[in-house]
């Protein structure tokens, strides 16, 4: 069972040219696709072992499971993990985030909602409070809330007991955690974007969900222009189709893949307008490099935040760009792309 405790940002909305009830619908599609045991989970193979392990044993025990920190860019699951794992150990789930706890009071009534087992799932963990934060730690590590009641001199202090719960946090920033909350996580999960065989297989099976018509070369086509994210590609899927309606009878070929991801200006290895502008300021404004973070988002005039956790680390892990402490810097491969080489 899950329960959605605060409306929150999701980051659904994120690096995304829908508008918002665009962006609604895409979010309810995505969860239709979500698989919901380790059993139909693609990809991540290690974490997934590793996490198999985990709650074998604290089934096993008898016990709640140890706290999870899920780290890693958008769209790649963290949240599908959390349903995975409380689905998997059989609790019940709760969901906020980060921004949605804006004070030690939503905390408080958070914490003591929760029944013996359960999962708290807190997305973009990294933005809670000082003040919220610190009062997390001994919710986190001895099960307890610590509560003033009244005020001035006839303030009391009050200790509740809590239920021994599971807290699974999510992050795209694991470096913006403070170290007493990154250390009070018992397992520290970092997802990677997915390979392409992987990407095939989650493409594959979004389509038969759909019950979509798709020749192997049009699902290669769409899992090879997501960049290694399931949600991009689950997205992508529904565009293809809305093409291959119009144009094709119903049937996603490649040609057709092609077609409409060069339209939606998704270029053959995924980049699209946002990260070709990036690379091609950085590549042709700034010479090459090094640029300053603050540099590429003023020259850019984006969201620093997609920036950094969206647009970067893609172009990182595939050696377009490299960080240096003095800044980033376009590699050859930026050159070639852009055909300036
Ligand atoms: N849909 C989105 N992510 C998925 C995954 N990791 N495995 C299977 N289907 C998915």
């Amino acid at each position: 069972m899950t329960r959605h405790i605060n409306n929150h940002s999701n980051d659904d909305a994120k690096h995304s040219d829908l508008s918002p009830q665009e962006q609604q619908g895409e979010v309810v599609l995505h969860q239709s696709l979500r698989p919901n045991s380790f059993e139909s989970y693609i990809g991540q193979d290690e974490l997934i072992a590793n996490l198999k392990v985990f709650v074998r044993a604290a089934k096993k025990r008898k016990q709640a499971l140890d706290h999870v920190l899920l780290a890693g860019p958008p769209g790649l699951g963290k949240t599908t993990l959390a349903h995975v794992l409380a689905e998997e150990a059989k609790a019940t789930l709760h969901t906020t985030s980060g921004p949605a706890i804006d004070h030690k009071g939503v905390l408080a009534s958070l914490l003591t909602s929760l029944n013996e087992g359960d999962v708290l799932f807190i997305d973009e963990i990294h933005r809670l409070s000082a003040v919220v934060e610190e009062n997390l730690y001994p919710a986190m590590e001895d099960f307890r809330f610590d509560l003033f009641v009244g005020d001035g001199p006839y303030a009391k202090a009050v200790t509740m007991n809590l239920p021994r719960f599971t807290l699974i946090g999510a992050t795209t920033r694991v470096g913006m955690l403070t170290g007493p909350l990154y250390n009070r996580f018992g397992f520290h999960a970092q997802i990677h974007y997915y390979n392409d065989h992987d990407m095939i297989a989650i493409v594959k099976r979004s389509a038969q969900i759909l019950k979509l018509e798709i020749e192997d070369e049009g699902v290669q086509e769409i899992a090879r222009r997501s960049r290694g994210t399931p949600r991009i590609s689950n997205r992508l899927l529904n565009r293809v189709r809305d093409f291959a309606d119009v144009d094709n009878e119903g049937l996603v070929s490649k040609t057709i893949a092609a077609k409409a991801l060069d339209r939606l200006g998704i270029d053959h290895v995924g980049l699209d307008l946002l990260d070709r502008r990036y690379l091609t300021i950085l590549a042709e404004q700034f010479q090459g490099g090094p640029v300053g973070v603050e540099t590429m988002v003023a020259a850019l005039s984006e969201d620093r935040g997609t920036i950094e956790d969206v647009v970067e680390p893609f172009l990182l892990q595939q050696g377009f760009i490299a960080r240096t402490a003095r800044g980033r810097v376009a590699l050859d491969k930026t050159l070639l792309h852009l055909g300036l080489k």
